[in-house]
């Protein structure tokens, strides 16, 4: 089957209503109902299918071995995301192999297509988080212990999944199987769409990671509470949301976003006692991001003492600004006639194995632009070119 009708078999799994778009999250109902979509339709094409300590999911074309080709993305969404973000890769994947079946190519190397779990932190908080668990850049124990909003860890969701938590962590002799990863993804962004191109080669990945701004105050009553005698943690939250777009308009090509914000009780007429809010930052280079959050914990600090309110910071991931392979990109250029190189300020499943074997991207046009979002789109004709480019540098690497 092409790619966009592979991707057509998905449409309303994991439909929000109350959002719009999908709310798929790791090993929750619609991202089960993904996973089992994907293993039938690998099985369909011969491919053996095993799924990992960590919850990553790998379909061998031929017997597993070193030196491997390995390509796929990731089926979970953010809350209310598109249908692209994630499934496109997969799809692609799964009828690059059918084209190349088709034509009676068999690759010489070992092959598996790879679906990465949890890739955007939508559950968990970590994003990336099987690809940083097979790569040990998450330490074990502190993903075992990731809660999701309603207080259930990463270890206790994995074992009703059916994995060992005990098991859960770094994979050393899967990674090293692997010879290069290519994955194909939506672009985030409009660059296809002003260069005239379906399909792009991915250059960079900006640095970035999330921190956790947790205010404590004196939860109190609305009407009978003086604006003098109060502490409510929402004032220096708010006043930290504005200090990230700040802080963020002033640095060059950097980005801050506070996209969930959480009052405790949060109630219309209760001051509330405790806010939680998450700030996702990235600003391209070595030190910005991290600078960054280092002012916008001052400005949060600060302002949390005016209201007589507390606040504690936690860092929840952090990566450092990843180049793709300069040999895989100049080949993946090569193999499809010199298309664009775009840089993303998205973080990737290849972004993180890049800093273990040769990695690199594919992108496909996205007419609207944007993504996280139901607006998040691709054209039927540009999903099947993009799949028809992958199954062909997919083809040139395992030859
Ligand atoms: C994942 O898509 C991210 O970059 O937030
Ligand atoms: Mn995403
Ligand atoms: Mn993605
Ligand atoms: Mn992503």
């Amino acid at each position: 089957m092409t790619a966009s009708g592979l991707l057509g078999e998905l449409t309303g799994v994991g439909a929000d209503r109350t959002r719009g778009g999908y709310s798929r999250h790791v090993f929750d109902a619609p991202e089960r109902e993904l996973r089992t979509w994907f293993v039938e339709r690998a099985q369909r094409l011969g491919l053996g299918v095993e799924t990992d300590l960590n919850g990553n999911i790998w379909a061998w074309w031929g017997a597993p071995g070193p030196d491997a080709v390995v390509t796929g993305s990731h089926l979970d969404s953010v809350p209310g995301g598109g249908a692209f973000d994630g499934p496109l890769g997969v799809a692609s994947a799964l009828a690059a192999v059918e084209l190349l079946q088709g034509k009676g190519f068999r690759p010489g190397k070992p092959f598996a297509v790879v679906v990465f779990a949890e890739e955007e932190g939508g559950r968990f908080g970590v994003p990336c988080l099987g690809s940083r668990l097979l790569t040990g850049t998450i330490d074990a124990g502190k993903a075992r212990a990731l809660r999701d909003p309603d207080g259930i860890t990463f270890a206790e969701a994995a074992a009703k999944a059916g994995l060992d938590p005990e098991r859960i962590g770094p994979d050393p002799e899967r990674l090293g199987r692997i010879g290069r990863f290519v994955e194909l993804h939506v672009e985030q962004g409009r660059g296809l769409v002003d260069l005239g191109s379906p399909v792009a080669v991915g250059s960079t990945v900006i640095a970035h990671g999330r921190w956790r701004f947790s205010f404590s105050g004196q939860g109190n009553h609305a009407g009978a509470t003086l604006i003098s005698d109060r502490r409510d943690p929402m004032i220096p939250a708010a006043e930290t949301v504005v200090a990230a777009r700040r802080l963020a308009s002033t640095a060059a090509d950097a980005r801050a976003t506070v996209g969930r914000l959480v009052p405790t009780p949060g109630g219309t007429n209760v001051i509330a006692s405790t806010v939680d809010l998450w700030v996702d930052a990235r600003v391209p280079g070595d030190t910005g991001t991290l600078s960054l959050v280092e002012e916008l914990t001052g400005a949060a600090r600060a302002a949390a003492e005016a209201e007589g309110c507390r606040v504690e910071i936690t860092r929840e991931s952090y990566s450092d600004d990843v180049v793709f392979d300069d040999a895989l990109r100049r080949d993946l250029g090569t193999w499809l006639g010199s298309p664009p190189e775009l840089p993303t300020g998205a973080g990737h499943d290849a972004a993180i194995l890049a800093g273990f074997v040769p990695s690199g991207m594919l992108y496909v046009r996205n007419p609207t632009g944007i993504s996280h979002s139901p607006e998040e789109f691709a054209e039927s004709a540009d999903v099947d070119e993009g799949a028809r480019a992958l199954a062909e540098v997919l083809e040139k690497m395992s030859a």
